[in-house]
């Protein structure tokens, strides 16, 4: 039977998916554990399910041999070292676009709010003041929203834009297929002299830390906005503070920024606070209960992929081999170290033992390979003990 613990409140729809495939010995743990606490919860777990506040270190791992897979409930997977669990044949899964309508969707509220200027507005009425004017105030109908980064949510924002008459442009690094009338544009700051609000969709690190710095702010119109949903680096905001301070930026919206709290009991400091034109809010943009649900899903549906079928596509840290339904007797997972012969002398094992091979799919990452066989015939326990014991074995699994 095959143990599934799931740490951290993970949402139903993760348990729900692993019943519905069959996987009834679901464990769930309200919080993060750590330590030997985490071992001893995960002593004779097959599948563990964890979101960010629990660290499966090398130590962890190593303590852990029944161990075969690790689902991350959320985008993150910094929480694993992935070596080690690649090095002991554990692939890592996460949700990478669980949560991206989310992020678009708060893209768009936070566009036509600044169009408005209700955060000013807003302010304003709380304290006391009633400012009833249609001065710079815009419909976000036939404004040209410019995408910077046209990946997974820069690509959907464009589409939600359009859906509500915004024109769309958008500028990225690669070659990207242009969605409904969405329009290339050939540099970044062609981008930035033309947009009325310009949406940051970018990866973050060091080819993109301060994408947005003083010299590209000044390209943009006086009456533009300027939106941050990606990574807190990719902003100067003490530039952006000036803009908007001189009034060469009509409003910004961030909710990524360079240092963020770690716990809500820290306090969140930025230049930005006290400024009635700007949305700040605390990296929730991917934050819905339906990203939540999406997250369940999709990870669910990855780890039972590789539970029924060996399928590790997608996966962070291990060579993908793409699904394929398990149609024959018997599939045979076999995780090696990346050296030659490997192959070779395993199917000279199956021959050896009478056996024909149906299908073989081999993919290899760096310092491994791994190789999924179909046989169809039952597969004994003398030719799967041969398999463990290659020189080259890092892990054998027959499903
Ligand atoms: P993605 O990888 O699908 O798209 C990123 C795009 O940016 C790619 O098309 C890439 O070619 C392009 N790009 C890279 N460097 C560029 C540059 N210098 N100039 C122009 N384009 C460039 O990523 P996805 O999923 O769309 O995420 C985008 C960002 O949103 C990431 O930074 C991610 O971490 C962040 N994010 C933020 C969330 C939040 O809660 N605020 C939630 C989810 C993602």
């Amino acid at each position: 039977m095959t143990k599934i613990v799931l740490l951290e409140k993970i949402h139903k729809s993760a348990v729900a998916h692993f019943q519905n495939e069959g996987f009834d010995e679901v464990v769930e743990i309200p919080t993060a554990l750590a330590g030997n606490d985490l071992i001893s919860a995960l002593q004779d777990t097959d599948v563990v399910g964890i979101r960010s506040g629990t660290h499966l270190t090398a130590e962890v791992l190593k303590a852990l041999p029944k161990l075969r897979s690790i689902g991350c409930f959320c985008i993150g997977t910094n929480q694993v070292d992935l070596n080690t669990a690649a090095m002991r044949g554990i692939p890592v899964f996460n949700a990478p676009f669980s949560n991206t309508r989310s992020v678009a969707e708060l893209v768009i509220a936070e566009a036509i709010l600044l169009l408005r200027r209700i955060p000013e507005k807003n302010a304003r009425a709380h304290r006391g003041k009633w400012e009833k004017t249609a001065l710079g105030a815009y419909e976000a109908r036939d404004k040209l929203l410019g995408i910077i980064g046209y990946g997974n949510i820069g690509s959907q924002l464009g589409v939600l834009a359009e859906s509500i008459g915004m024109r769309v442009c958008y500028y990225d690094i690669e070659s990207k297929l242009p969605l409904g009338n969405a329009k290339p544009m050939a540099t970044l700051e062609e981008l930035l002299e033309q947009a009325d609000i310009v949406s940051l969709h970018v990866p973050g690190g060091k080819a993109t830390e301060l994408l947005m710095d003083a010299r590209r702010l000044q390209l943009m119109k006086p009456s533009a906005i300027l939106i941050n949903a990606s990574r807190g680096g990719v902003v100067d905001i003490d530039a952006l503070f000036e803009a908007l301070k001189e009034k060469r930026l009509s409003g910004a919206a961030l909710d990524v920024f360079p240092a963020e709290p770690k716990n809500d009991k820290e306090e969140f400091v930025s230049p930005l606070r006290g400024l009635d034109n700007v949305i700040l809010t605390p990296h929730i943009g991917g934050s819905t209960q339906e990203a939540q649900e999406n997250i369940g899903r999709e990870v669910s549906d990855k780890l039972v992929r590789f539970l029924k079928a060996g399928t590790t596509r997608w996966a962070v840290n291990f060579p993908e081999i793409p699904h394929r339904e398990k149609e024959v007797r018997s599939r045979i997972l076999h995780v090696h170290r990346n050296e030659p012969g490997v192959i070779a002398r395993m199917n000279a094992d199956f021959a050896e033992m009478g056996l024909n091979i149906v299908a073989q799919q081999l993919q290899t990452r760096g310092p491994i390979g791994y190789a999924v066989t179909d046989v169809d015939a039952p597969i004994s326990q003398a030719l799967l003990s041969k398999l463990c014991k290659e020189p080259a074995t890092i892990r054998c699994n027959l499903i």
